[in-house]
């Protein structure tokens, strides 16, 4: 997803530009090597690093809302006077530059000092805060912590081998095998150290003694904590089928499964998919640019209609086809011997190996010991609270009240987990904020990423605008005449200006 390195954009801006060059309320040029961009908000010209820190998104392409710029890819917000990311995906601050005006030329020609983040610091700080899971939200809720200046202790413990990493790359250019190792990482080995977040991996946490307030650890110890963080995420969901369980059949949750797949991708030709779900069609995607034959099995007529509907369901299996996948619909594998994948229609299957993407299951066995309230995952409040003042959970595990659907919803998205752990990571802090980000996620299928913003589990009507076939659309998923979400394919503008108008509307 990196940009390849090109000339540097547009005008010099070390030379400065007219005033009147600058006429909309963006303009991209550059300083020395550098790409930076000019934002025009209100009365006040500030000038950022042009390129989003999560994956390069072109925020010359993003739009301004107030003193804040959002990327056009996956929402990330930066703050344009601190360069500061506000949110997630990406997490690291952006380079901002000194604006310098002489008569009616706008100069750029430094960085200015980082400033820092302008948040609220810790109001109740505790003294110390234990999280569980090492994933999308767990980490997001350490960096926060560290961010808000919290001083106290963070144990972070995980299950998993494998330091806090991209997952959804691991269906994706990893898988695909475009994607260097040093991709994978959310941050540097040496980050966990120099934050002083104590990492504890393959450290399973197996029940919660609320009276003691302290996580028990299933190899023995207990680790007290202050305030709790449940970010145990999902696990894929196994098929209860003969052959299932042999080392060639795979499920694509952690980095280990990610590699057990390219291990067996290695001199395969073919390969079948069992699920034609977000994940599984992402991982034919990346098989098929390894050049492997591939047959995705699933019981449904058309891929992923229950979210995106029939049209773009029609789409998504054309853009299969498209790049050579073979698809067996309305059919299900019945079992698996050695590499005779039997099929309920009778046919047989042959492959080196198999991927099953057939859905995930929230991790909700801690919170159940523990007499958390559950309703279907763990519920929480507006804020991010379990039940039991104190523990929060965040991410695939956590139900909360979403004020653009009216609904408690549990979605299983990247950006949400994040932006879920930060907000509880504040709230640990004492603050109150109310989690009320609209949910997004995007799914890439080859070169065409589809962007999805709200949240729809039904709905009576989808308006489409563009053409779904060109790939430049925006599918509108309304009930009663009200927009509850939207799907785009490279129609990233009006994607976020549709986020904006839903948290608009929520407010009022
Ligand atoms: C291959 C793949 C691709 C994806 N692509 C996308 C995408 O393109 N867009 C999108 O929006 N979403 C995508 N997702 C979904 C997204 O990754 C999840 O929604 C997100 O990771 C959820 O974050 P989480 O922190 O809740 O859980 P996870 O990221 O799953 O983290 C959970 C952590 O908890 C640990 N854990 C669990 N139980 C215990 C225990 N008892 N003790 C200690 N540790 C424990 C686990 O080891 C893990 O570290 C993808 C998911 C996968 C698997
Ligand atoms: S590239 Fe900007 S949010 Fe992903």
């Amino acid at each position: 997803m990196s940009e390849e390195q090109t000339a540097p954009a547009g005008p010099d801006l070390a030379q400065g530009v007219a005033l009147n060059e600058f006429g909309s309320e963006t303009l991209l040029g550059h300083v020395g090597d550098q790409d930076v961009l000019l934002v025009r908000s209100g009365p006040e010209i500030f000038a950022i690093d042009a390129h989003c820190s999560h994956y390069h998104g072109p925020l010359a392409e993003g739009l301004v809302v107030g003193d804040s710029i959002r990327c056009p890819w996956h929402h990330a917000c930066f703050d344009l006077r601190s360069g500061e990311a506000t949110r997630a995906p990406a997490l690291s601050a952006l380079a901002v530059w000194q604006v310098e005006r002489e008569g009616d030329r706008i100069l750029v020609r430094q960085k200015r000092e980082q400033p820092k983040p302008r948040g609220k610091g810790p109001v109740d700080a505790p003294g110390n805060v234990v999280i569980v899971g090492g994933g999308a939200a767990g980490f997001a809720a350490a960096e926060m912590l560290r961010r808000q200046e919290f001083r106290g202790s963070i144990v972070m413990l995980s299950n998993d081998a494998a330091p806090p990493v991209d997952r959804p790359n691991l269906s994706k250019d990893y898988l695909a095998g475009s994607a260097p190792e040093d991709w994978l990482p959310l941050r540097p080995d040496s980050f966990y150290a120099e934050a002083r977040i104590d990492l504890q991996l393959e450290s399973n946490v197996g029940s919660i003694d609320i009276k003691a307030r302290e996580v028990i650890i299933a190899g023995g110890g207990t680790i007290p904590y202050d305030r709790l963080l449940l970010a145990t995420g999902a696990e894929p969901v196994r098929l209860p089928i003969p052959g299932a369980d042999q080392p060639h059949v795979h499920v694509l949750r952690s980095l280990a499964d990610c590699r057990a797949i390219i291990e067996s991708a290695n001199g395969a030709r073919r390969a079948i998919v069992i699920g034609a779900s977000f994940i599984g069609l992402e991982a034919a995607a990346a098989l098929r640019a390894r050049d492997i034959e591939v047959h995705v099995v699933a019981p449904e007529q058309r891929p992923m209609e229950r979210v995106l509907g029939p049209d773009m369901g029609d789409f998504v299996r054309a853009l299969h086809q498209e790049h050579g996948v073979i698809f067996h619909l309305g059919d299900t594998v019945v079992a698996i011997d050695g590499k005779r994948a039997t099929l309920k229609s009778g046919g047989v299957l042959e492959a080196e190996f198999v991927v099953v993407g057939v859905g995930v299951r929230p991790r909700i066995g801690l919170a159940e010991q523990a007499g958390l309230k559950i309703d279907r995952g763990v519920a929480v409040n507006g804020f991010l609270e379990t039940s039991v003042a104190g523990i929060y959970a965040v991410g695939d595990i956590a139900r909360w009240p979403d004020p653009h659907s009216q609904e408690n919803i549990r979605v299983e998205h990247w950006v949400v987990a994040e932006r879920q752990g930060q907000t509880a990571a504040r709230n640990m802090l004492g603050q109150r904020e109310v989690f009320d980000a609209v949910p997004f996620f995007w799914s890439q299928h080859y070169d065409v990423p589809i962007n999805y913003v709200g949240h729809a589990e039904r709905w009576d009507e989808i308006a489409i605008e563009g053409d779904i076939a060109d790939r430049d659309c925006l599918l509108k998923y309304k009930l009663k005449g009200r927009v509850l979400a939207v799907a785009s394919i490279y129609r990233d503008l009006a994607s976020l200006q549709s986020e904006l108008a839903m948290e608009q509307t929520s407010s009022r």
